[in-house]
């Protein structure tokens, strides 16, 4: 007897001390989301409405978000979401009779990439069938990581301050306490309480016509994931482009938008015409100040762009083109974590690309092709192995640091590589019937892969195999099968880089003004290393390249004058780092100052000086680049 018992007692505390190691467990689950807290598996928003107020004096959104959720888990008792520096004042569960019940909630782990966990408990008299209504009362602060708030200086018309939210990748939670994956769908509608001179627009229904009020409502009645979540308020008027289509900026630029962006609604078109019938009604355009940190953003309905693109020739809309596709690739099917996120960007450069060829033609889309392509190359001498494959291994760091060309670029030749096997006609179709198959639901890579296997492979059995394709998504480097892409006047280019190096041709002879500004940004890439100050001056003097008004032929131009220290155009990449805000056109050139092994402090000194014009992921990466880290 006195036996049996000992042998109860030491089973139940070996029982005990397994279950406690059970849950540890290293093994990568490519489906979880490393980057939210939520308990997603327990209970799912399915709309959200936003009640905010934009108070530019305190920099701070104030209001509410209402989630209308659905119990996964009968059981569970907490709610969870993500969140980041939010001031949640008040929680409460709504009922059905108009009546709510206030709810206990608390802060629970804190990171400083992921944010906070907000936790939220149930209260025990609730319903736990009926359906959820979880209200919240918040306030954002001054340093939420998604929100620009530009004083007027900082504007085009300097009267007006704006701002203006970047969610992607996790920073939908430093504006609204949510469930903050991309794994996860929501409707959503808004009442927005501004100053009543400025106009707000979100990534929604916005009505062209609505007029200045200081109050606004919004729909957006197709389910998207958070990171879609977008809004700017600021002195912005409405310029139509074409029937489904149009253009907000602030005065000033609306006129030069209008003008750049003309192609934008053949592009929709086309783009119907190949991928499937765009899902969203309107497509407008946001142009926004230079600190705006990306070319543009896919806000559905809404893409936020930068005004860099205001080249006055229409020759950069490829990133347009880009955010449009990604009207399918991305925000109809979208990657279901960031790691899978090739399957937004890397499908969207390649559908980027056929679009350029449909509106202009293929030498002008064979072109941005060739020079993504070479930004790819340099990568892969940067970027670690591991990090190489279009889908690695990503559970930890900053998602915002997973960027880089390899999803865009290398995303895009295993998609070409598909075209090039399959033919255009068959491969067009799977592109199609794929954007249908998935259409509003998020997908992993591996989803994909199964999709390829079932629908594509087959039609040709010998021509791509499965472990073919797996090279592609977890192998580093390029296949050998890379279908390289060749562009005839960008060759030009190169050789006339070498000619003019080797004297072979004067300066006068170089056709700059026959070039499209592709050719000349490959053309000033291909310049050999070792040539004298006074060859890069003449080269400037006869070319205009320092006071080039188009960014991307900027950006080549003075990260050479950087790298090669160029002083004599310094004055000039001085202006260029305050000009720009965009993390791509500037970020390189400090990285370049601070590499060629004497500027490091002129760069930090330049970064004082236009700091305080930067977006914070920006003013981010360029800190880290030139060894500022902590600041
Ligand atoms: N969705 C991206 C921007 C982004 C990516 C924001 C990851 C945050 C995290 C957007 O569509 C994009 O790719 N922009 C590019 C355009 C270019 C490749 C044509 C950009 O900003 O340069
Ligand atoms: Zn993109």
């Amino acid at each position: 007897m006195q036996f049996r018992f000992q042998l109860v007692v030491i089973l139940a505390i070996l029982v005990a001390a397994c279950s406690e190691r059970a849950p540890e467990t290293t093994v990568y689950d490519p489906a979880h989301d490393y980057f939210s807290f939520a308990n997603t598996d327990q209970f799912a928003t399915e709309h959200l409405a936003l009640d905010l107020a934009v108070d530019f004096d305190k920099e701070q959104l104030r209001g509410s978000a209402t989630h209308r959720m659905r119990r996964i888990d009968p059981g569970a008792g907490e709610i969870v979401l993500d969140s980041r520096d939010l001031h949640v004042t008040d929680a409460r569960f709504l009922l059905a009779d108009g009546d709510s019940v206030p709810a206990d909630f608390r802060i629970g782990e804190t990171d400083a990439i992921k944010g906070s966990s907000l936790i939220v408990t149930l209260p025990a008299d609730l319903d736990p069938a009926g359906e959820l209504r979880l209200r919240l009362h918040y306030a954002t602060s001054p340093g939420s990581t998604a929100l620009q708030w530009l004083p007027a200086k900082l504007t085009a018309d300097g009267k007006h301050p704006l701002m203006f939210s970047q969610s992607q990748a996790i920073h939908a939670r430093s504006w609204v306490p949510l469930q903050d994956t991309p794994a996860l769908r929501i409707t959503y509608e808004a009442t927005v309480r501004t100053p009543p001179e400025l106009l707000a627009v979100m990534s929604a229904v916005n009505d062209p016509l609505t007029e200045r009020s200081g109050e606004y409502s919004f729909e957006m009645p197709q389910p998207i994931p958070s990171y879609l979540l977008a809004i700017a308020v600021g002195n912005i008027y409405f310029a139509p482009l074409g029937e489904q289509t149009g253009v907000y900026a602030e005065p000033e630029l609306l006129e030069a938008s209008v003008f750049e962006f003309a192609d934008t609604q053949a592009m929709l078109e086309q783009a119907e015409a190949l991928f499937g019938p765009y899902q969203w009604g309107r497509y407008d355009l946001l142009v926004l100040p230079p600190s705006f940190p990306y070319g543009g953003m896919e806000n559905p309905r809404l893409s936020f762009i930068t005004p860099s693109l205001l080249a006055g020739d229409r020759s950069l809309v490829a990133v347009v083109a880009h955010e449009l596709a990604h009207s399918w690739s991305g925000n109809l099917v979208t990657n279901a974590t960031w790691r899978d996120q090739w399957l937004n960007e890397g499908m969207t450069s390649y559908l980027e690309a056929r679009l350029m060829e449909v509106i202009y033609d293929k030498d002008r889309a064979d072109e941005e092709r060739v020079l993504s392509y070479q930004e790819l190359l340099l990568d892969l001498d940067e970027v670690p192995a591991e990090m190489q494959a279009l889908a690695p291994r990503l559970d930890s760091g900053d998602p915002d640091d997973f960027q880089g060309t390899i999803h865009y670029s290398k995303g895009q030749l295993f998609l070409q590589y598909l075209e090039n096997a399959y033919g255009r006609d068959v491969f067009d179709e799977f592109i199609a019937s794929y954007f249908d198959a998935f259409a509003f639901q998020t997908i992993t890579t591996e989803r994909f892969l199964d999709y390829l296997e079932e629908k594509l492979l087959p039609l040709q059995p010998a021509r791509v195999s499965r472990a073919d394709v797996e090279q592609w998504l977890y192998q580093p480097g390029l296949p050998a099968t890379v279908p390289v892409p060749r562009s005839a006047t960008l060759d030009a280019a190169q050789s006339m880089a070498a000619a003019w190096a080797d004297e072979a041709v004067d300066v006068a002879d170089i056709p700059i003004d026959s070039w499209s500004p592709q050719a000349t940004v490959h053309f000033i890439n291909s310049l050999p290393a070792d040539l004298s100050q006074e060859r890069l001056a003449e080269l400037d003097a006869h070319l205009g390249l320092s006071d080039t008004r188009n960014a991307e032929i900027g950006r080549a131009w003075f990260i050479q004058v950087a790298t090669r220290r160029h002083e004599s155009a310094y004055e000039s990449l001085r202006q260029y780092l305050n000009r720009y805000g965009r993390g791509r056109l500037i970020t390189p050139i400090y990285a370049a100052l601070a590499q060629n092994g004497s500027d490091l402090d002129r760069a930090r000194d330049y970064f004082e000086q236009a700091r305080t014009a930067y977006h914070p992921i920006t003013d981010a990466s360029i800190a880290r680049a030139l060894g500022l880290d902590d600041s």
